[in-house]
């Protein structure tokens, strides 16, 4: 392909970092600890480190073979490679989802930033369960101050945006990457060394085979399309940074070993402790907000814990909403030739709009219902449960379609220079197994599946 001069990751540990800061979000720490406890543990695990390896690889190195090879955003990048066809729609499709999630994602981090204030004041002492949900029912579906915390998280992301792709993204995820692992690490060792520990990690690594069934796996295989950001163009868009000498292969595995390693250490860090305080390790959702609080606030030091989680989360999420945000920036200033500044300005704006109407429908607009869903579900089933899914399986569709073998072979492979062992392999797997998985999940994230099948 044409390069243009275009801004690139400077290293090698600077492209790995950034990119497992698109992966690792709100979705490993929140999301998937959750996920585990309603599937049943060590058998949703299990299952989940297959779809890992069998979808997420493939799906993640051909992500980052669009990108690199269009070295556009990512609906530059379809435009690019298959001009004039409607193929550019798996690229709106993704800016439109990242947008999107952008939206309600900046909503839920900014409670991390409530939570982080109330620790440092000392105002989650001394209280029992019922406060905490009460507390935080209160304070989600009130009016100001989660609206004032989404725009002070945005701000965040935005700063970040507008220093740059090598100035912004990679020093900040070089800076904030590590931090999360050394303070993930220090609540393990917490969690671990509490009296229930041994309950709780029986429950995460010793598998009920009986528990798996067709909505364990979907699931599953759904959690693991978010994790990794795949599906909606944040990959496609980072890798579009990627060097000519940056080995695919290996980024896609260090990444998802990585993601897959927070994840796992994320749970480590919260079932010993639900555990030991004979908290149900099915809460739902409200595991962090309402669950693990009481949790930190039973042992000594409670704020001091219930602060550094809160640091981790918030994090966390922000290098996601970098990623996120990317997606949109460079689309609008690339497409639209308008300076970066000033396309992260749009996008910053548009964002907030939708987190405001996202945060007020959990609170007074939550009569007002799309599907019988409150906006905020709404915007998230869109783009989680149909958007992502969609796009993961066009984009294997577009490269087993219209990819010459030997055209994926040469970039993948940086032209010679790097083997890949198991490349026949990987291109069926792309061109037939995972679109007909992906479809799979698609069916079920919408209900769809159990309509047909049961
Ligand atoms: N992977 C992120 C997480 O785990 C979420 C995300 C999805 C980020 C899609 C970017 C794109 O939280």
């Amino acid at each position: 392909m044409a390069q243009t001069k275009r801004a690139t990751f400077g290293s090698k540990i600077g492209v790995v970092l950034a990119t497992v800061g698109c992966a690792v979000g709100l979705g490993n720490i929140w999301r998937f600890p959750y996920m585990l406890g309603d599937n049943g543990g060590a058998a949703f695990l299990l299952v989940y480190i297959g779809c890992i390896l069998f979808l997420g690889i493939p799906v993640m190195i051909t992500e980052f073979f669009i990108g690199r090879y269009s070295h556009k955003n990512v609906a530059g990048a379809f435009k690019a490679i298959a001009p004039g066809t409607k193929w550019s729609i798996i690229g709106y499709n993704g800016v439109l989802a990242a947008f999107l999630i952008l939206g309600y994602y900046s909503v839920v981090s900014g409670w991390t930033l409530e939570y982080i204030v109330q620790a440092c004041g000392g105002s989650l002492a001394g209280k029992d369960a019922s406060d905490f949900a009460n507390e935080f029912t209160n304070f989600s579906t009130s009016v100001f101050r989660p609206i004032l915390w989404t725009a002070v998280f945005i701000i965040l992301t935005h700063v970040i945006i507008i220093s740059g792709v090598k100035e912004g993204i990679e020093r900040a995820s070089k800076v904030m990457m590590p931090v999360l692992f050394l303070i993930l690490i220090a609540l393990c060792i917490r969690s671990l060394t509490l009296p229930g520990a041994n309950e709780g990690l029986t429950f995460l690594f010793q598998p009920d085979f009986s528990k798996i069934d067709s909505s364990v796996v979907l699931s599953a295989m759904g959690q693991a399309f978010f994790s990794l950001s795949i599906g909606m163009g944040c990959l496609v868009t980072y890798a579009s940074y990627f060097g000519k000498n940056t080995n695919l292969q290996t980024t896609a595995l260090q990444v998802t070993i990585l993601d897959t390693l927070v994840a796992v250490l994320a749970a480590v860090m919260i079932f010993p402790a639900v555990f030991n305080f004979g908290i149900e390790p099915t809460a739902g959702p409200e595991l962090v907000f309402i669950t693990l609080p009481n949790v930190f606030e039973q042992l000594p030091f409670g704020n001091i814990w219930s602060f550094v989680f809160f640091v981790l989360l918030a994090l966390a999420a922000l290098t996601s909403t970098i990623s996120l945000h990317e997606v949109s920036t460079a689309y609008i200033h690339e497409e639209y030739h308008i300076s970066r500044k000033k396309a992260a300005i749009l996008v910053s704006i548009g964002v907030f709009i939708v987190g405001v109407i996202c945060s007020l429908s959990m609170g007074i607009w939550s009569a007002y219902k799309i599907f019988g869903l409150n906006i905020f579900d709404f915007v998230d089933f869109v783009t989680a449960k149909i958007m992502l899914p969609f796009g993961g399986m066009m984009i294997c569709i577009f490269v087993g379609k219209r990819i010459e073998k030997n055209l994926l072979r040469e970039e993948v492979t940086n032209h010679g220079s790097i083997r890949f062992y198991f490349f026949n392999t990987y291109a069926f797997f792309v061109k037939y197994i995972a679109p007909i998985l992906i479809g799979l999940i698609f069916l079920n994230e919408t209900g769809l599946f159990r309509a047909i099948f049961n």
